[in-house]
């Protein structure tokens, strides 16, 4: 599938403009800035498709991306991004959250973590809605280039350890660098076979 061309296909600021939940999606979450659409041009190998900025915030509506005649994977709004006004970060917050536990083609949420930042109370609340939702998730550390391999394994193990008793949760727990390529086959073929994706 990850062969297939990325083309995009829709952008939603509010739910009624989701396209019609006709194929099986994957999503990718987390805070602004943590890697989500550089991840999801290496993943394609498609760069440029998904727009990517170093300031946070670029991402403001949910992004649908037809991969070849059918798959779609999802580019979410970041959340946590200190600079937008308050009221422009609730509804993109709802949104996602709205997102992330009715949608009913969804088969997998891939939340992003920072290595190096870890888990934070933002992070921790997508979850326990996902969990609420029984929405199928896993967590994927991103940016792992940017420490030591020995903090790579230490944040995994950390990670692992708070959601173990978690049930949603797919494990298990993905280390990925956009920029050195590190990790993308392995999340490549972790992705293949999410249920008829
Ligand atoms: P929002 O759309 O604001 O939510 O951000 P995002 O999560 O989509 O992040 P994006 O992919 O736009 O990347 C944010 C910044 O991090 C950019 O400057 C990227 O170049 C950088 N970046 C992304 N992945 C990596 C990585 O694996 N390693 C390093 N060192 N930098 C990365
Ligand atoms: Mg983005």
């Amino acid at each position: 599938v990850f062969r297939s061309k990325l083309t995009f296909f829709a952008a939603a600021k509010v739910s009624s403009s989701f396209p019609p939940p006709e194929v099986s999606e994957i999503a990718f979450a987390g805070r602004s800035n943590v890697g989500k659409s550089s991840l999801m041009n290496a993943l394609t190998r498609q760069w440029g498709v998904v727009r990517t900025s170093d300031k946070p915030g670029l991402t403001q509506t949910i992004n649908f991306f037809q991969l070849g005649p059918k798959p779609c994977l999802v580019d979410l709004p970041g959340y946590g991004f200190a600079y937008a006004k308050e009221e422009v970060k609730d509804a993109w917050e709802e949104l996602v959250k709205e997102y992330v536990t009715t949608r009913i083609n969804l088969k997998r949420v891939c939340l992003l973590i920072d290595t190096k930042w870890g888990m934070k109370p933002r992070d921790q609340e997508l979850i326990n809605l996902m969990e609420k939702s029984q929405t199928q998730y896993q967590i994927v550390l991103t940016k792992t280039d940017t420490v030591f391999p020995v903090d790579v394994a230490r944040r995994a193990m950390q990670v692992r350890e708070a959601l173990k008793k978690n049930k949603s949760i797919v494990q298990p727990v993905m280390m990925v660098s956009s920029k050195t390529g590190a990790g993308i086959r392995s999340l490549r073929s972790v992705l293949a076979k999410v249920p008829r994706f």
